[in-house]
């Protein structure tokens, strides 16, 4: 059977990105965010998965206001990077994995979870800036990638609960999947940011060390934090922090299982306009 072997979290800012195609990433402002990664990188190379299960919100690129999926997941054989306005990013094509991902709306839908399937989609910043994180630069991707896309970006967005309860389902989509496969999943964007409005660059620490602490130790406590308090607390971007919530629902301790031991930890300001958090949970034994 599949199983979840970690659950990864990061930011996903653009500029991020810029920086590492465009070679700025020894900078000293963006050192010492690239630094944050180093454990992370070596850590992608000594713990390779089968498949990614990559959680992340699209920016109005492959969706727009024509078309709204709350939820929804890439089921084709290959996903292009996005053009968002400068061209594509100069990183590889994503892999897909048809039959997991077939195999996982199947489960979920019968689940209660509605999900759209997406069999054609380019994928844009938010998925891409997170696999440039964890992996460098490389020809190809490390392994295959499934995109799940979460609408944190046009009211109404999904609850931190729900989020939370999804993450549970794909848990068990994944262990009655029929292959020995390693399945890493990640939830991406955040942390603190307001990109809008009066309160631009908005930065709260103490909420999202908050975060970190809680997701880490009690999630099904967060999962209650209702989305008006990360809209608050985190700015108006800060709502994509909902999509960690699926990935540490997926984690065997949120079914009552074994607890995830933290491999590694980072937060720094400022990237962009916007905090960087980081976090890689080990699934326990
Ligand atoms: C920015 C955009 C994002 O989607 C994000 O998650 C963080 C920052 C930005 O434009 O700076
Ligand atoms: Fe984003």
């Amino acid at each position: 059977m599949a199983s979840i072997t970690a659950s990864v979290y990061t930011s996903h800012v653009p500029a991020i990105g810029a920086a590492v195609d465009l070679g700025k990433t020894a900078e000293p402002y963006w050192q010492p965010v690239f630094r944050g990664y180093d454990f992370s990188r070596q850590w992608m190379k000594d713990h390779t998965p089968d498949v990614i299960f990559l959680v992340y919100n699209d920016h109005a690129t492959a969706f727009s206001l024509d078309m709204i999926p709350t939820f929804a997941i890439g089921t084709a054989a290959e996903f292009q990077p996005a053009d968002e306005g400068w061209g594509p990013r100069p990183v590889p094509k994503v892999i897909g994995h048809p039959e997991l991902a077939s195999h996982i709306a199947q489960s979920v839908i019968q689940d209660d979870f509605d999900l759209t399937i997406v069999n054609k989609m380019d994928v844009d910043h938010g998925l891409t800036v997170p696999l440039s994180l964890m992996c460098g630069q490389p020809e190809a991707w490390p392994c295959p990638v499934i995109p799940f896309a979460v609408n944190v970006v046009q009211y109404p967005v999904p609850s931190g609960r729900r989020c939370f309860e999804l993450g549970k389902a794909i848990g068990r989509a994944v262990a009655s999947f029929d292959r020995p496969l390693k399945v890493q999943i990640w939830g991406t964007g955040g942390m603190s940011h307001q990109l809008q409005g009066p309160r631009a660059g908005l930065i709260n620490k103490a909420f999202d060390n908050m975060f970190l602490d809680r997701l880490i130790a009690d999630p099904a406590g967060l999962a209650q934090v209702p989305h008006i308090d990360y809209v608050r607390e985190a700015g108006s971007e800060g709502i994509e922090l909902v999509m960690w919530l699926i990935a540490r629902g997926a984690m065997a301790d949120a079914a009552g299982g074994a607890k995830p031991h933290v491999a590694h930890r980072f937060y720094h300001v400022p990237a962009s306009n916007t905090a960087v958090g980081h976090l890689i949970l080990e699934s326990g034994s």
